[in-house]
């Protein structure tokens, strides 16, 4: 398995951009904030008051229980912290989520363009991906429509994630209803990756699976510290379903890595039960850099950007410059020291586009699109 492990074009590209020190990067899926001061107290305060035992596989009560009133009030659901696991970051959320509902040989259904370690993941568990294109004449939003086509008698789950990396866009609430009743119908589980799910700009709205009567033994939400509360190199997220699901992922924790240390999950409790500016003050300043984005590529001949409604990720439409995305990625890196990614990197539907990420400075971004208007010409 490891050996046919589907290699990361991110990371190759993220490889690649190395021998170029000085080249504009917007390759990183990652806040560029640093993590806020009261979450950072936290964590070390819990290391000064030895926190620094094993702790309970499926997390700190404190944290389950933190998450647990997070989102019964978000969703309006009870949820209760047996709910709930703690996990090193979505990551591991994902590889529990597709361990407690995937056997090898089941049929796993994901969008194209996506996430590439779902794929990834589908295949450690010797399992299949069927890809379901998710289009721009969609508004990059994926439909139930197109996954009712991909729906056979193997089919054990469907990944969802919206807000999307790498589109940046918000699912219709319609369609999540409707993947909802098709779970019902054909008793798949739905993974629903939700970790950009505070990401969301003023014009968009976002429901959760858990938002429109899915039953509880239907689907499995996934969230992280990771993007919301600028927290990447913490590794804490989790997964939210039925007992049933949840119960075994913290045997399967025992086995794998006993616990995240729980002076992380003391920081975490922090970043909930804390004040909430600086999650806000990172949105306002995300939607405002889109703004500049939009902006500046869409007057850039050959480029169209459609307005992300979410995250920091502007999929932008190359297919009329004519180049393999993999191709064009690699000539702006070497010949304009710009790094990007190309769409490829997500799935066979990702080929003419980049992904370009605004969490950047203004000034990163006017620099990267003056490289971008430098090619434009120069074609
Ligand atoms: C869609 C999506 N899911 C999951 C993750 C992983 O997040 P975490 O840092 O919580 O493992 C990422 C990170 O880029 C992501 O974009």
């Amino acid at each position: 398995m490891a050996a046919s492990y589907p290699a990361s074009s991110i990371r190759k590209m993220f490889n690649l951009a190395l021998d170029f020190p000085d080249a504009v990067k917007l390759t990183v899926g990652e806040p560029d904030f640093n993590t806020p001061d009261h979450i950072k107290a936290a964590g070390i305060r819990a290391i000064e008051n030895d926190n620094t035992r094993y702790v309970a596989n499926a997390g700190i009560p404190e944290l389950r229980q933190a998450i647990a009133r997070k989102y019964s009030a978000r969703w309006n659901r009870g949820i209760t912290s047996e709910n709930v696991m703690v996990s090193f970051g979505a990551m591991e959320a994902l590889t529990f989520a597709l361990d407690v509902t995937v056997s090898p040989g089941d049929e796993v259904i994901i969008p194209d363009p996506s996430f590439p370690n779902y794929m990834g993941q589908v295949h450690r568990l010797g399992a299949v991906a069927v890809s379901v294109p998710v289009t721009e004449d969609n508004d990059f939003k994926l439909r139930a429509e197109d996954v009712r086509s991909a729906i056979t008698d193997k089919t054990a789950a469907v990944i969802i994630n919206s807000p999307s990396n790498p589109l940046g866009s918000v699912m219709d609430r319609a369609d999540i209803e409707q993947i909802a009743a098709l779970a019902d119908e054909h008793g798949f589980t739905v993974i629903s990756d939700e970790v950009y799910d505070e990401m969301v700009f003023d014009d968009a709205v976002f429901t959760s699976i858990a938002e429109v009567g899915a039953e509880f033994d239907r689907f499995l939400a996934i969230g992280s510290f990771s993007k919301t509360y600028a927290m990447t190199g913490w590794r804490c997220g989790f997964v939210i379903g039925a007992e049933d699901f949840i119960a075994p992922m913290a045997l399967l924790q025992e086995g794998l890595t006993s616990s995240l240390p729980g002076f992380v999950q003391e920081a975490a409790v922090a970043a909930i039960e804390g004040p909430q500016t600086a999650v806000e003050e990172m949105g306002a300043s995300y939607a405002r850099r889109r703004e500049l984005m939009v902006e500046r590529i869409n007057v850039i001949e050959g480029l169209s950007l459609l307005r992300p409604a979410a995250t920091f990720y502007a999929w932008v439409n190359v297919s009329e410059w004519g180049l393999d995305s993999w191709e064009l990625a690699t000539q702006l890196l070497e010949k304009h020291n710009l790094a990007t990614i190309p769409g490829s990197a997500f799935g066979p539907a990702g080929e003419g586009y980049l992904r370009l990420t605004f969490a950047v400075s203004d000034e990163t971004i006017n620099t990267a699109c003056d490289r971008l208007e430098a090619f434009a010409t120069a074609r």
